[in-house]
């Protein structure tokens, strides 16, 4: 069971379908990869092949299954890359530990230095890198690129940081002693990212796992394979420049069996998971099991709440960018539009005409705003949720159909008049579907917010003062996010990125995230002669 259920770092289980499918298909002949046509040679800038190896812990390997990676916008293999078996997993598990002993000893702004270096490698493949994204992955090209840009915005941040984390020094109640907090590295973190961030979500773990002193081990989405290969070489790259050892930055390509390990392994000293909430929740309970620690990012079902005084110029591009941005497959993707009576019609009106306007075609084509969804199986997913939305009592004002053309296209889509409890709404599907209800109240539209089970990201659009604090307050947005006239989605990396209930809990990227990866340790330091007791006690 556990096998199936950690099968991938995946956002939706049921792509764990499409994985299993794809193993079962016989090795796509050479001749047919796209890797081979003179349109895709710029893939061999990112060192990439026919076959790949999907191991490298300071040497390269991979004598497990082997995979082939499609390319979401034709169905068509790009190259394949050969995944981790369970003792390639152990041998990089026990480097990454011999790495950190060295890596640990190197001082917070050196270990700055070399994350300045690998901001400086992906500045340089930017362009490229951000191609294989939307090849690979199916976004488009300047999301892909946008994503990379995390990764080297991150690496920015963490070079300050690492100049800047640190504890404390607290009064002690005691004369003669000092009370300090010093922080240390947790050790090595294992990483699993979903295939929706392919990039950056590494990135936001790995630049602030370096600067605090951890080592890597990074196990990406079972159906984004080149991606995690084409980044762990520019990464590889840099610490071998530095003569260090390679295996601070690990990766084992797999599935269910390296996941499990990985969740299981009391020598991860930190788990950070992004997908699904029906996965992490599997990871969660193996992690917890043994008490170590964990980082979740969960699933969203997030909203915008659009008000009576709402400026209606915002709130359409905005709805438009966070629904139909990455075909509905963030985490942050808005899902539900919640609008005041007096604005309903008037929003929807304009909503359906620009969907109509959306530049659908080729992820890669500059001129492009919607690609694919990631595989067949959310095309399937796609089309029961418009059925059950359709049950469900809702009116569908656009969309609702598979699109003519190869690949795993579907038109993006509206439902109005659905309940805002009907459980369709209340349920996330990973899916360019968005679901428009009417309110009447503040309160009202603030508790539909919060009453579903997740909570990462929600958005208001109003320009009243006081109910942007009431929003911001004990009584709005129990989310992890919570905006004020922007969409859901599109976070920068400088806040803490994460949310409540479902959503998991975690923090990555800025603000004080570092934290979650050291551990703290309140240390009295007693530099009298006298052996003063806590609380004033007596013990003579
Ligand atoms: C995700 O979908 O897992 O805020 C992350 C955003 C992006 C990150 C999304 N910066 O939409």
């Amino acid at each position: 069971m556990q096998r199936v259920l950690v099968l991938t770092a995946l956002r939706h289980s049921a792509l764990t379908a499409k994985v299993r499918s794809v193993r079962l298909q016989p090795s796509a002949a050479m001749s047919t990869l796209l890797i081979n046509q003179p349109k895709y040679a710029w893939l061999k800038e990112l060192g990439l092949g026919e076959d790949n190896d999907g191991v490298y812990n300071g040497t390269w390997g991979g004598k497990g299954e082997v995979v082939t990676s499609y390319c979401p916008a034709n169905n068509e293999p790009i190259a394949r890359v050969r995944q981790a078996t369970l003792a390639e997993y152990e041998e990089t598990v026990q480097k990454a530990r011999e790495a950190w002993k060295v890596w640990a000893d190197i001082p917070a702004p050196k270990r700055g230095e070399i994350v300045r270096q690998i901001g400086d490698a992906l500045r340089k493949k930017i362009k490229v890198l951000g191609s294989l994204v939307s090849l690979e992955m199916g976004k488009i090209y300047v999301e892909g690129v946008g994503e990379v840009q995390e990764y080297v915005d991150v690496c920015d941040y963490a070079v300050g940081l690492s100049r800047m984390i640190g504890g404390p020094v607290l009064p002690s109640e005691r004369p003669g002693h000092a009370l300090i907090e010093q922080w240390n590295p947790v050790g090595l973190v294992g990483i699993i990212t979903a295939f929706n961030f392919p990039v950056a979500v590494y990135g936001w773990n790995n630049a602030i796992a370096l600067i605090c002193g951890n080592v890597c081990l990074w196990k990406g989405a079972p159906t984004t394979p080149l991606t995690s290969v084409a980044v762990t070489k520019i990464v590889a790259e840099v610490l071998e420049q530095n003569n260090l050892p390679g295996a601070i930055c690990s990766m084992t390509c797999g599935g269910a069996d390296i996941g499990t390990a990985l969740a299981k392994d009391e020598r991860v000293d930190l788990v950070s998971f992004t997908g699904s909430t029906h996965v992490g929740k599997q990871v969660a309970l193996m992690v917890q099991e043994r008490f170590g620690r964990q980082l979740l990012e969960l699933g969203g079902n997030n909203a915008i709440i659009a008000f009576e005084d709402a400026d209606l110029n915002l709130v359409v591009p905005s709805a438009l960018f966070a629904s139909v941005g990455t075909a509905g497959q963030r985490c942050t993707t808005t899902r539900r539009l919640f609008l005041h009576e007096s604005v309903h019609d008037e929003v929807v009106e304009r909503l359906a005409k620009a969907y109509k306007q959306v530049r659908i075609g080729d992820p890669w084509d500059p001129s492009t705003l919607y690609g694919p969804l990631h595989t067949k199986q959310a095309v399937q997913q796609y089309l029961a949720a418009v059925e059950k939305a359709k049950q469900q009592g809702g009116t569908l004002v656009c969309g609702g159909k598979v699109m003519d053309r190869p690949g795993n296209y579907v038109e993006p889509t509206i439902f109005t008049g659905l309940a805002h409890d009907a459980p369709i709404v209340h349920t996330e599907t990973f899916v360019p579907i968005l679901y428009v209800m009417k309110f009447k109240t503040e309160d009202e539209a603030f508790a539909w917010n919060n009453e579903v089970k997740q909570g990462l990201s929600s958005s208001i659009f109003t320009k009243d003062m006081g109910r942007v604090f009431r929003w911001l307050g004990p009584k709005g947005s129990d989310c992890g996010i919570v905006n004020v006239n922007i969409p859901t989605s599109g976070a920068e990396i400088g806040g803490a990125f994460g949310g409540e209930k479902h959503t998991g809990g975690g923090r990555e990227s800025g603000s004080d995230s570092w934290k979650q990866y050291m551990r703290r340790s309140t240390c009295t330091i007693n530099y009298s002669k006298d052996l003063p007791l806590a609380q004033g006690i007596k013990f003579e």
